[in-house]
């Protein structure tokens, strides 16, 4: 009996037309590679930790799932998502704001600035990383940080500057090559440009402070980017160097409260809890969970937030999950209580690597990765083995991961993402319209609608500017090659290009 028939295929239900009322100010909360299971995972420690049967405050805001795919492959890359969102158009993996033809497809983030909104990127990634990418600027491929913190700024994006206030890492690819901490791939100060172009330009705990919970009306635009790399994880930030993102979250929205108080639209917001993600890529359960945690205290932050401001609406899901985890292996059990780290893997492989470059005897060598690494992160009786099989590791932090990992009964299945719907979150004016299943393109589309903007037309504003067209397409038809799912799998060279995150 063919069981399967084409009857299933139901054709997609268009997007209701925005109601009369909608909302004044727009926020886009994106948890990188946070997955059904990663939610899980952290509502069981936190009922571990509770002795008691307690809910995440994002289960509370559950509405529906969101479809990932890409056009080159199911399982998406976070810039082929973060375009899908801000442009409501699907695309390739690698690609920032631009299609399958490497055209630039306009934003809902861009069109709300040039209809007057005011407009905020907040991330723990660097800022030039794929997602905050995929809403402000357009290049073929995410790799191309330099030209992407040069649309951030202003300086090469055919529609001026879009970005009000920018909080994340990244520092390095706005500092000219010729300083020791720059990773640009040229010589161009832009941190100093911006500075001549009216931005503030800031990288310390201490400017972040003078913002006094965004109520010192400080000017705008405004960038904050106290890291060269990304912001730390949860788990090792250091709290003298760097606030959380709860903090910057609080902040940008007093802050964009305040400048909008007299204009006539309100803001729109990105945020992203970016390094989720990062944790799953290195099958961390510490990263992954303080990091999930630290997303779900903003995501009250800003629940709370909306119930004073209820012209103030809230979308919230993944680009995709990460890592495939799966809770319970071999069957039947999880055991949260192993999770009682405060640091991530990472920070441990660098105490490992200390360990290394002594001149220890193998004995010595054991005792000091059992007591400096092993056990402070949780691996309580490690064997010889097992510090033999650190040695032969590959990569030190993902061995101690999923060591880790094991001792809890959890699992990982890929180094990458995987393809599963994610989880749809919304609270606020008019969100009930997304309960359901959606692609994520619909998404982009709905608070487009809510927003009364038209992302087309930014679109064609774009393409009208042949020579920025030009400068952001691939230099190659070798690089096109290279860059596409599609034939990088053709040619088996999938494990050449690297991980994308
Ligand atoms: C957890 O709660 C149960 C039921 O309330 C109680 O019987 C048990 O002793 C508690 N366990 C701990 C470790 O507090
Ligand atoms: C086209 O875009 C470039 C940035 O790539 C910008 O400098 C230039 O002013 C734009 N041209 C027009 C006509 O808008
Ligand atoms: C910024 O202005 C200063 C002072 O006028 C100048 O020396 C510097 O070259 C400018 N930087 C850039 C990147 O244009
Ligand atoms: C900021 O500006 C608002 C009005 O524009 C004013 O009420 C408030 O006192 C100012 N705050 C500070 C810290 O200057
Ligand atoms: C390391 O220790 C061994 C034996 O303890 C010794 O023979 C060797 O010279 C030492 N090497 C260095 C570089 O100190
Ligand atoms: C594992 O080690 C801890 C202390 O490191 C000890 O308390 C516990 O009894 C050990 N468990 C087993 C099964 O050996
Ligand atoms: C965990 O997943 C890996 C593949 O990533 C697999 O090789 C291994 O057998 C799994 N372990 C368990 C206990 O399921
Ligand atoms: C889009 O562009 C068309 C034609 O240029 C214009 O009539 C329309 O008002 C624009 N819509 C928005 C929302 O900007
Ligand atoms: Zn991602
Ligand atoms: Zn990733």
């Amino acid at each position: 009996m063919k069981i399967l028939s084409i009857a299933i295929i139901v054709a997609a239900v268009p997007i209701l037309q925005a109601q009369a009322a909608t909302p004044r100010n727009y926020i886009f909360f994106l948890p990188d590679g946070y997955g059904p299971a990663s939610e899980v995972f952290a509502r069981d420690y936190a009922n571990f930790i509770n002795n008691d049967t307690v809910t995440l405050p994002v289960d509370e805001m559950a509405i529906g799932y969101v479809r990932t795919k890409a056009t080159d492959t199911y399982v998406t890359d976070s810039a082929a998502a973060a375009t899908a969102y801000a442009s409501g158009v699907k695309t390739y993996n690698g690609a920032i704001g631009v299609d399958d033809d490497y055209l630039p497809l306009g934003s809902v983030f861009e069109a709300a600035k040039l209809a007057g909104y005011h407009t905020g990127l907040v991330v723990t990634s660097r800022i030039t990383h794929a997602s905050p990418a995929g809403f402000a600027t357009h290049i073929w491929d995410r790799d191309e940080e330099s030209t992407i913190a040069d649309q951030l700024i202003g300086y090469s994006h055919p529609l001026g500057r879009v970005v009000d206030i920018m909080m994340g890492g990244g520092r390095c690819f706005f500092l000219p090559s010729s300083d020791p901490d720059s990773c640009r791939d040229n010589d161009f100060d832009l941190w100093s440009y911006a500075q001549n172009s009216s931005w503030t330009m800031t990288d310390t705990r201490t400017d972040f402070d003078n913002l006094r919970n965004g109520f010192a009306n400080a000017s705008l635009p405004f960038a904050f980017l106290p890291n060269l790399d990304h912001m730390m994880y949860e788990a090792d930030r250091d709290s003298k160097l760097e606030p959380s993102l709860t903090e910057m979250v609080s902040t940008t929205l007093n802050w964009l409260d305040t400048v909008t108080e007299d204009t006539e639209k309100g803001y729109f917001l990105f945020l992203e809890a970016s390094r989720i993600d990062h944790a799953g890529h290195a099958h961390d359960p510490i990263g992954h969970l303080h990091d999930i945690l630290e997303y779900n205290r903003a995501m009250l932050t800003v629940r709370q937030w909306i119930d004073k401001h209820p012209d103030t609406a809230l979308l919230s899901c993944a680009d995709h999950e990460c890592g495939g985890l799966t809770l319970g292996t071999p069957d039947y059990f999880w055991y949260p209580g192993v999770l009682t780290a405060s640091r991530t893997a990472g920070f441990y492989a660098d105490i490992y690597s200390e360990i290394t470059a002594q001149n220890y005897s193998s004995s010595e060598l054991e005792a000091a990765v059992i007591t400096q690494v092993f056990e402070p992160y949780g691996i309580l009786n490690g064997t010889a083995a097992e510090v033999s099989a650190l040695v032969e590791s590959e990569d030190p932090a993902i061995y101690i991961g999923e060591l880790l990992s094991k001792r809890a009964s959890i699992n990982w299945s890929t180094l990458g993402h995987t393809a599963v719907d994610i989880t749809l979150f919304g609270y606020g004016m008019n969100t009930m319209e997304m309960v359901g299943s959606y692609e994520n393109t619909d998404v982009g589309q709905f608070m487009a609608a809510q927003l009364n903007l038209n992302v087309h037309n930014v679109t064609k504003m774009l393409n009208a500017n042949e020579s920025f067209v030009q400068s952001i397409a691939p230099p190659s038809e070798e690089a096109k090659l290279r860059k596409r799912y599609f034939y990088e799998h053709e040619h088996g060279l999938m494990h050449a290009a690297g991980h994308k995150h």
